[in-house]
């Protein structure tokens, strides 16, 4: 469970900000001095810190600057004031992670709070490379295959270099885990690291997050803001979902990489930024450039250097390896004796043709043990937990009630003739009931649904708004 930190002087704010933190599952902790602040943070470092400007005795930036020199990867969200924003800004140029102005926008801070959770994830959890299983903590990129020796080969190659980076696979392929490895490798180390995950934020307000922009760019700019990429200056961007990018800014990113340089919205400076980026995707991006999705230009200047994750399917033999891990890592985490497994479960596990990859194999792992009762695990509670046996799982499976009703009422919504993309329509449709679900069978906790649904909470959050989702009307 990540800790938050909360430092102001407001006794009403501090404490409603718990309780709204403390719900959505974070630990929270709270000062309401910045000396008082630093005394618990010197005793127990949290994971984020939630830092007022205008502070009785020591000041937010004078505190800041005290955290800065504690942990200088400790990220730092500022609140302030309309009045206080230029000191804001000042410490977001100094490294604190973002700040946001009071009154501030709830659904926006929480988004902001993952964010910056994220990061400390990303730059926090040291990722072992050395491909065996012997690791119960922490990260660690697992596979001893000729397909993952050439991986952590180019990982090698590229870390040290300022080159930018494209990393490709299937989806639950490890790119993240890739990345997290390319950037703690890297000379940029020790400074700032931001993630962008391009689908997860939505397109109207990703490029104001990424570039910034000028007091009156549009109606409710009332005041500059610095945008992510000015931020990470001499650090490190990471551009997850890069393929999902629209189009308008791939023109600006490209120029980032060509020029090194940005403009904030509405305004006319250039602005010199020095940033490595590093891509991941999933998607084909030559498919996206063939309909006229994806920019050549770009695609051309991203993909000079390229770190391929092979699918697990083409790297059976690391299966073995992966089950390993994950029993030992996973068990610890629940404090239960690693029950062990049987040889023939294993090779079930290893026929498996994985279509999730990795993220597939360790959910299925975890499931397999919280329902243990001790023995090794066996085909039997495989199977419970895949669901069937999971070699069918994504073959032909014979229809059953359940897909005959969906199929009904997509053949009802299609003899309607209603205009629109009705395809869209449907997905979003079933997105609601799916997200929907996932949060009442977790009684509205986000962290947990998003766990649950094997996707971030950044893309729940973006799922909740697209899908309209009220919570209290969700948690019945
Ligand atoms: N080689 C590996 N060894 C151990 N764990 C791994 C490995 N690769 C991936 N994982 C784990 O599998 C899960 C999915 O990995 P990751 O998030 O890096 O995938 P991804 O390729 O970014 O997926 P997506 O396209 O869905 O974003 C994570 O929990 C990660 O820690
Ligand atoms: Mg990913």
């Amino acid at each position: 469970m990540s800790t938050i930190l909360i430092i102001d002087d407001d006794d009403n704010l501090r404490m409603s900000f718990k309780r709204l933190l403390t719900e959505e599952g974070y630990q929270v902790r709270t000062a309401g001095s910045g000396e008082a602040g630093i005394r618990m943070l010197e005793d127990s470092l949290p994971d984020l810190v939630v830092l007022d400007v205008r502070l009785p005795g020591m000041n937010g930036l004078e505190t800041y600057e005290r955290i800065y020199r504690i942990d200088r990867k400790l990220p730092v969200i500022i609140m302030t004031a309309f009045s206080t924003t230029e000191t804001a800004i000042k410490a977001t140029k100094m490294g604190a992670f973002d700040y946001v102005i009071k009154p501030f926008d709830i659904p926006q801070i929480l988004v902001t709070i993952q964010q910056a959770l994220e990061v400390r994830r990303f730059t926090s959890s040291v990722v072992d490379m050395d491909g065996s299983p012997d690791h119960t903590e922490g990260e660690a990129i697992i596979g001893k295959s000729p397909a993952m020796q050439e991986v952590y080969k180019a990982i090698g190659r590229v870390a040290a270099t300022d080159a930018t980076v494209l990393v490709r696979g299937e989806s639950g392929s490890g790119k993240e885990l890739a990345a997290m490895a390319l950037y703690q490798h890297s000379i940029r180390a020790e400074k700032p690291f931001l993630v962008i995950n391009c689908v997860a934020i939505p397109d109207t307000l990703l490029e104001s997050e990424l570039f910034g922009y000028e007091k009156g760019a549009f109606t409710g700019a009332t005041h500059r803001r610095v945008g992510k990429i000015e931020q990470a200056h001499g650090g490190t961007v990471f551009l997850d979902e890069i393929g999902d990018m629209p189009m308008n800014l791939q023109a600006k990113m490209l120029r980032l990489l060509q020029e090194k340089s940005i403009e904030r919205l509405g305004g006319r400076d250039t602005i010199p930024v020095d940033v490595r980026i590093i891509a991941a995707t999933n998607r084909d991006l030559e498919q996206l450039i063939m309909t006229g999705h994806f920019r050549e230009d770009l695609y051309y200047r991203l993909k000079v250097i390229t770190i391929q994750l092979p699918p697990l399917r083409e790297r059976t033999g690391d299966i073995p390896l992966l089950i390993d891990y994950f029993l030992s890592r996973f068990s610890s985490e629940l404090g239960v004796e690693n029950p062990g497994i049987t040889q023939e479960a294993i090779s079930r596990l290893v026929s498996n043709p994985w279509p999730g990859n990795i993220r597939e194999l360790s959910n299925t792992m975890q499931k397999a043990l919280i329902f243990n009762r001790g023995a090794p695990l066996t085909i039997a509670d495989i199977t419970q937990v895949t669901g069937s046996d999971s070699k069918t799982q994504n073959g032909n499976p014979h229809e059953n009630g359940c897909d005959k009703n969906i199929r009904n009422w997509i053949r009802s919504q299609l003899s309607m003739g209603k205009q629109g993309n009705l395809f869209e329509h449907c997905l979003d449709h079933f997105g609601g009931i799916i997200v929907g679900e996932a949060l009442n069978l977790t009684g509205g906790n986000r962290s947990s649904a998003a766990k649950l649904l094997g996707i971030s909470r950044p893309t729940l959050h973006a799922k909740i708004e697209k899908y309209h989702l009220k919570i209290e009307t969700i948690v019945k």
